[in-house]
């Protein structure tokens, strides 16, 4: 697919058989390339019935559409017609439309940073002023011209929040709640990595928008954090789950209509199995399946028609255009206390590596960052 490319699920009959190997598309992919991936059923679509009928009218009375059907006759052709679906025997049906429509060794590495001008050739920047952008990880950077870089007034929030809370993790989980899932009142909401970053931001959007919100997180601390001081409605450790899929059924006995996803693999798989009806599922990240070791999700593809499932992946950077609405409604929630603030801070640049490797082992809670100097 390119990028945000566009999948619709309408049958999945190379699965409708247990022998059928069972997709397992690249979550990964999915996310980069914010592809969207939805089933659907006919029966959904009537309201565009007419608009259906009478321009494939036109373009049957013009010849501009080709019908390929392939005929028997007899009561007695029907079991064998249905076998040949399976078996490819078909040419065409009743009607067929066709429509127009990892790092390099040596390389410095990047992150979102927050620094200080020590010296500038750029009008636009002068010393002692704040800068946020991508830079390596190091004390000192060299900023090309061309790159991201916005200079930070002073705040009454410490520096810090302008890489979480206020910056793309915040961004992430407004945008790919409210954007892309379009959560109203009431709906019951499943977010996982609910300790990280950006999890904990979406359970408390959800949770200010007045849904019911579980997450799971991997450690009895997390989960009492998320119940306790988040506002969680429920939490559970999904290393203790022997079966997600039951656990999910557990705390949303009647389905899921939101699923925030940050890990993929099973845990996708299982919160697909319980989506409800026109349920909505945002890709923000598959943390699980960035090492090799980790199993690739395989959602079940029936479901997802059967169900009218979305599944959609984002970047962050694709709703700069909400960011100013993001940015004054969290600075509310943040001077109000509605939003709390989770933080992980470690300093030295000798504690990067650690700090990086330990996101995979969850050994973070909140937002973690790396402080080299004072605000
Ligand atoms: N789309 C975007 O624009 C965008 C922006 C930012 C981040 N992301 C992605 O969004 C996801 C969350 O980011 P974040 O910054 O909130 O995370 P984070 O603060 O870096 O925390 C990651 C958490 O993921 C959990 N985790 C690690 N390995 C796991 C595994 N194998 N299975 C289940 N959980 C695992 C760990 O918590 P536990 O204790 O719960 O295991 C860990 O603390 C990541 O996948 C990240 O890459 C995407």
């Amino acid at each position: 697919m390119r990028i945000f490319g566009r999948v619709a699920v309408c049958g999945v009959i190379s699965e409708y058989s247990s022998a059928g190997r069972k997709a397992s598309p690249n979550m990964l992919d999915i996310v980069y390339k914010r592809i969207s991936i939805r089933g659907f059923l006919a029966a959904d679509f009537l309201n565009v019935f007419e608009d259906f009928f009478s321009k494939t009218l036109d373009y049957l009375r013009t010849g501009e559409l080709k019908t390929i059907e392939d005929i028997s006759s007899g009561v007695e052709s029907i079991p064998s017609a249905f076998v040949g679906l399976f078996k490819g025997d078909n040419i065409g049906k009743k009607v067929i439309i066709f429509v127009r429509f990892c790092f390099d060794t040596f390389q410095a590495i990047d992150g979102a940073v927050i620094g200080k001008v020590v010296a500038s050739g750029n009008a636009k920047f002068q010393k002692d002023d704040l800068v946020l952008g991508v830079f390596t990880w190091a004390q000192y950077s060299l900023v090309k011209e061309g790159s991201i870089l916005r200079k930070l007034e002073s705040s009454e929030f410490p520096l810090s929040y302008y890489l979480g809370v206020l910056g793309f993790n915040g961004l992430s989980a407004y945008a790919g709640f409210f954007e892309l899932c379009k959560p109203l009142k009431g709906e019951k909401v499943f977010v996982s990595a609910a300790g990280g970053a950006v999890g904990n931001l979406v359970g408390q959007y959800a949770k200010l928008l007045g849904c019911y919100v579980v997450g799971c997180a991997g450690t009895q601390k997390k989960v009492e954090l998320l119940k306790k001081e988040l506002g969680f409605d429920e939490a559970f450790n999904y290393k203790e789950e022997k079966d997600l899929n039951y656990a999910l059924k557990r705390y949303f006995p009647d389905g899921i209509d939101v699923y925030f996803d940050n890990v993929g693999g099973e845990t996708l798989e299982a919160a697909v199995a319980n989506m409800r009806i026109f349920g909505r599922v945002a890709v923000c990240g598959v943390i699980s399946e960035y090492s090799s070791a980790g199993r690739k999700a395989s959602p079940n593809m029936l479901d997802i028609v059967y169900k009218r499932i979305s599944i959609r992946g984002f970047l962050a950077a694709d709703f700069l255009n909400v960011f100013e609405d993001f940015f004054s409604k969290t600075l509310d929630y943040l001077r109000t206390g509605e939003l709390k603030t989770i933080e992980d801070i470690s300093s030295g640049v000798e504690s990067i590596p650690s700090a990086f490797v330990g996101l995979f082992k969850g050994d973070n809670i909140g937002k973690k960052v790396i402080s080299l100097a004072e605000d």
